[in-house]
């Protein structure tokens, strides 16, 4: 949700972030702009309404805008319609400083009130622009920029990733986070700042992801990391692990399609040297767990949004079935405003494929002030979630750029199947099944593999959705989420409402809504509720729905009761969400994508949302 880049070095400054807010459109993307400091020492702002590419169509001739110093932001609306007055960078009267937000400033109000009565003028309906003028009226007094934007820091509210710069301070960044995350790239005699390390990977692998409250003021040949009381920090760099071609899409259309792609791979990254065969069991070290403390879990919460949700209650059915320890899943924007109960032997777990999600970290902080010990199952190393939680689980996904998440979904799952029976073996679980589950699992990548070979035929099958309206999904059992994951793929990135059912309950309802024009996906596979299944299919079929089903291979029956079939590989139910949700995002893909749609940056969403 909004992208900062900011750099300062040796080289053209504007080619390097336009590329840099390119790489995080993904995250925003109704409109961007950049602020440079030029070859003789001026602020030269650029803004424009909609995508990046309409920002680099206008933008003048390169002569006009050399400078080695600048900032950029791509932007999803929040305080203020998507408008070019809206767009950052703001600057502030003098129009000597220029800052770069993501966030939100809680008490832009009061601050307004305040800065116009001592007479600013404030141009935008942004926060964003309160915390320049902030910034002007203090660098007014100490005449030094960092002090500058410390104290008006100090006065804000909310969260905030900024960087800020000044003609009057032309060889200086300053940047700074709270709650919103900010990273420090340092490279060959340069420096970056980004809200997202992909957007300067190709530059440098070497970063500091500042903490809350600390301020970073970058020179060209030197750096210094303080807290907003100028007490000086001594930060550890990291090194990050995403390889760049994780970034591109190579020989795809869309990242959606390669991230599909990438599953085999990404799934097994999960699991590599996670599998403990002499235990036939697992082992999660980033849970910092005894196996003491394992056993005495008596139940466990989980909490997160969208797809992660998804995630999650898949994991219920799991865990609950495997270790029957009682699960509980939450949608993390309505636990952080509840008054949750979290028993004692409760850990609770938080799911974000990036780790920031404002929902996902509030309810983090309220389960932790309730005395719970937070864990979070992440995708993104140095994340806030990864931070504040007591420990967790990496799920080494690499970088999803496609706003609709597929394989950190599947990650996600391989890490709760993980989970499970890691519980489950600290219980009552057979080590017979221990060691099913870790020769199948084995299994998995290359079963993926075989679905996504029928790509071809998925494809056809997608023209058969195209023109609809409405598409309901169903399933039972641990298939349920992934049937209410499958609607939600097909939602978001080809508008087409779309329901996730479980099976039995059509009849409450949805059944009314059947007709010839109401497709219906049916996750169908051979298990211990196939027949019931197939007579929830024969009450679609009696009202002419036309069905989709997604069944086990070799299953001859369901032909008779769709009108498509794709079929999945045979494995254990535990891990059949792995295999039935590929046919679904896939087919989701392809009808976005034959009905021309922006499929890694569906309108309105956001990859991350760092607001409430
Ligand atoms: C946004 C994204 C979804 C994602 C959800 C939760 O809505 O568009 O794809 O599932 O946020 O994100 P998280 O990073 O916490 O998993």
């Amino acid at each position: 949700m909004c992208g900062i880049v900011g750099y300062i070095g040796h080289r053209k400054v504007t080619p390097i972030i336009v590329e840099g807010i390119k790489r995080l459109e993904y995250r925003g993307y109704d409109s961007s702009g950049l602020a440079i400091i030029d070859k003789n020492g001026e602020l030269k702002i650029h803004k424009k309404l909609g995508k990046i590419i309409e920002l680099e169509r206008t933008l003048p001739a390169p002569s006009e805008l050399e400078g080695t110093l600048g900032i950029a932001h791509t932007r999803w609306a929040t305080h203020g319609k998507p408008t070019e007055v809206n767009a950052h960078p703001h600057t502030c009267c003098h129009g000597k400083i220029a800052v770069v937000h993501n966030g939100i400033i809680e008490n832009y109000r009061n601050l307004r009130k305040k800065l116009e009565s001592e007479n600013h003028t404030i141009k935008s309906e942004t926060d964003t622009e309160i915390l320049v003028h902030l910034i002007e009226h203090f660098e007014h007094e100490t005449k030094d920029l960092t002090a500058a934007v410390q104290q008006a820091l100090k006065l804000v509210e909310g969260t905030y990733g900024i960087a800020v710069i000044s003609s009057d301070h032309p060889r200086k960044i300053v940047a700074a986070r709270k709650g919103s995350p900010l990273i420090f790239g340092i490279g060959r005699d340069e420096f970056f700042v980004t809200s997202d390390v992909s957007a300067i990977i190709i530059h440098t692998k070497r970063v500091i992801y500042l903490k809350d409250d600390e301020i970073v003021t970058i020179e060209p040949d030197h750096f210094e990391i303080t807290t907003l009381d100028n007490k000086v920090v001594k930060a550890k760099i990291s090194e990050v692990d995403w390889d760049v071609s994780s970034i591109e899409k190579g020989e795809f259309k869309h990242f959606m399609l390669k991230e599909i792609f990438e599953q085999p791979v990404s799934v097994e990254n999960a699991f590599r040297g996670r599998l403990v065969s002499e235990l036939s069991s697992v082992r999660l070290g980033g849970l910092n767990m005894t196996g003491e403390e394992l056993r005495s879990i008596e139940r466990l919460q989980i909490v997160a949004c969208g797809t992660s949700w998804h995630a999650a209650l898949i994991g219920k059915y799991i865990i609950e079935n495997i270790a029957r320890v009682p699960v509980e899943v939450e949608y993390a924007s309505e636990y952080r405003y509840r008054n949750p109960i979290v028993p004692p032997h409760t850990p609770v777990f938080f799911i974000s494929q990036s780790g920031e999600t404002a929902d996902t970290l509030a309810a983090l902080y309220k389960a932790k002030a309730k005395g719970a010990l937070a864990y979070g199952i992440t995708n993104t190393i140095g994340s806030t979630i990864a931070r504040e939680s007591d420990g967790g689980v990496y799920i080494h996904a690499g970088a999803e750029i496609g706003v609709a998440s597929t394989k950190a979904f599947t990650s996600q799952v391989t890490i709760l199947t993980l989970l499970a029976v890691l519980l489950g073996r600290m219980r009552n679980l057979a080590p017979t099944f221990g060691a099913a589950f870790i020769k199948e699992l084995q299994k998995i990548p290359q079963k993926i593999q075989q679905i996504l070979d029928d790509n071809d035929k998925i494809l056809e099958i997608a023209k058969t959705l195209v023109a609809s309206k409405n598409a309901l999904y169903l399933g039972r059992g641990v298939n349920f989420p992934v049937a209410l994951e499958g609607a939600l793929k097909l939602k978001e990135i080809s508008y087409i409402h779309a329901e996730g059912y479980p099976a039995a309950e059509m009849k409450h309802g949805p059944i009314a809504l059947i007709d010839e024009n109401m497709p219906v996906v049916a996750i169908a596979p051979d298990d211990v509720i196939y027949d019931k299944i197939i007579s929830n299919l024969q009450e679609v079929k009696a009202r002419n729905g036309r069905i989709i089903s997604i069944a086990t291979e070799g299953d001859k029956r369901i032909i008779e009761h769709s009108e498509n079939v794709i079929y999945i590989p045979k494995t254990m139910q535990t891990l059949q969400p792995l295999l039935s949700v590929i046919p679904l995002q896939l087919l989701a893909y392809h009808v976005a994508n034959l009905r021309g749609l922006d499929v890694d940056q569906p309108r309105n969403l956001a990859k991350s949302v760092t607001v409430e």
